[in-house]
């Protein structure tokens, strides 16, 4: 927990694997240090007993509720917020702890990794989630990016895009961006099963899932209109994007397949070209040679993007984990940006590979 030497960090998401995740990262920052985590279900609880793989880190921590957690967050000058809570929670806490920060006189960051602050409108969040937003007002003060598609948020506060978004703005971006690609884009993409969270369902229990391979709400999967606003912010073009997800039986991780009919005839070596000149200097994103492979980036910040070609149409694949890159790294990224902090920090560490 914190010493005062870094800078304090505040975790919402208590028991979840986002929010585990982003102890793990915690862990090894050299200048944010776990200050408190909240936890609804578990508040006094050791930390510990829920992440068993943390204990080394965090023997002595214990969660907080959200009256302790404002509490210090109110004695902090400055410290930051990671919000890993569920859509349609995290939005009311968030305020609260925002407003309780800001009459105490203290400077704070929020990265929320939920879905409550994707979206310009209530209208619109409602519309895709079905029930009211819980901090219509707050809206204004958060901007949704990938770290690699802006440079510098307008607002005090981030909200970084879900998993599957990630991996697909990553692809479409340049495709859209630079001019490649006409008509609709195609996407597939596998996610693991830590993608639905720590609570078992029946759709992504271990037995239905292991030795499985299966799409769900394809072409009305929930988050497409969350990628078509990123994209549109990042490119100034509204895509045509048609999705279908499917559940992959391995605990971490996405790979992803956008497909779509080039402009102009054009080789892989000419898209990929393109393709390293829109991610040149974003330290996160290489572009590969041949198929990406999932294992070189699960459990680390990194994605990977490979191209494939053959004049008429475009493939890109990606890979990247969908609790790092896709959650708690992401967030990460942009809370050092928001920092000032050097972006990589703390990010670094490549992946284990062999899982
Ligand atoms: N999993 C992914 O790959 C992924 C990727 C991108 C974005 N996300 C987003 O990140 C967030 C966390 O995802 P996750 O996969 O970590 O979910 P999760 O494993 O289900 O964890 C969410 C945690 O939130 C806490 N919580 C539940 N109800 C709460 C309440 N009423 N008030 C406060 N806390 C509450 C619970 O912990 P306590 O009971 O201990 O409080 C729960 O364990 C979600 O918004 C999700 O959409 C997830």
């Amino acid at each position: 927990m914190s010493d005062g030497a870094r800078t304090p960090a505040f975790v919402l998401g208590g028991t979840g694997y986002v929010s585990g995740e982003l102890l793990r990262l915690l862990a090894g920052h050299p200048r944010f240090e776990l200050a408190g985590i909240l936890s609804d279900s578990r508040a006094g609880g050791a930390i510990a007993a829920a992440f068993p793989h943390l204990q080394s880190v965090y023997a002595d921590g214990r969660f907080v509720d959200l009256e302790e957690l404002e509490a210090m967050l109110r004695r902090a000058p400055q410290a930051a917020l990671f919000s890993a809570a569920p859509h349609g929670v995290a939005a009311a806490m968030i305020d609260r702890l925002l407003a309780s920060a800001q009459s105490a006189g203290a400077r704070l960051h929020c990265v929320d990794i939920s879905a409550d602050f994707r979206y310009r409108s209530a209208a619109v969040y409602e519309a895709v989630y079905g029930h009211a937003h819980g901090a219509p007002a707050r809206i204004a003060d958060f901007t949704c990016a990938l770290p690699e598609h802006l440079a510098t948020s307008p607002t005090p506060h981030v909200a970084h895009p879900g998993c599957f978004a990630t991996a697909t703005l990553l692809a479409i971006a340049p495709l859209l961006g630079e001019g490649l690609t006409e008509g609709p884009l195609f996407a597939s993409g596998v996610t693991g099963s830590t993608g639905s969270g720590r609570k078992p369902v029946e759709g992504t229990h271990h037995p239905q899932r292991h030795a499985d391979l299966y799409a769900y709400n394809p072409l009305r999967h929930r988050h497409v209109p969350e990628i078509i606003a990123c994209a549109e912010a990042a490119t100034g073009i509204t895509a045509d994007l048609r999705f279908v997800p499917h559940s992959g039986p391995f605990a971490r991780g996405i790979h992803l397949t956008v497909q779509a009919r080039l402009r102009k005839a054009m080789a892989a070596a000419e898209v990929r070209a393109v393709f390293a000149a829109y991610y040149a200097n974003r330290p996160f994103v290489r572009i590969v040679d041949g198929p990406p492979r999932m294992k070189d980036v699960v459990a680390s910040n990194y994605a990977h993007l490979g191209v494939a070609a053959d004049g008429a149409s475009v493939a890109v694949m990606v890979v990247v984990d969908n609790l790092t890159k896709g959650a708690a790294g992401g967030a990460m990224q942009w809370m050092n940006r928001l920092f000032g902090f050097d972006e990589r920090a703390g990010l670094l560490a490549p992946a284990p590979a062999w899982t």
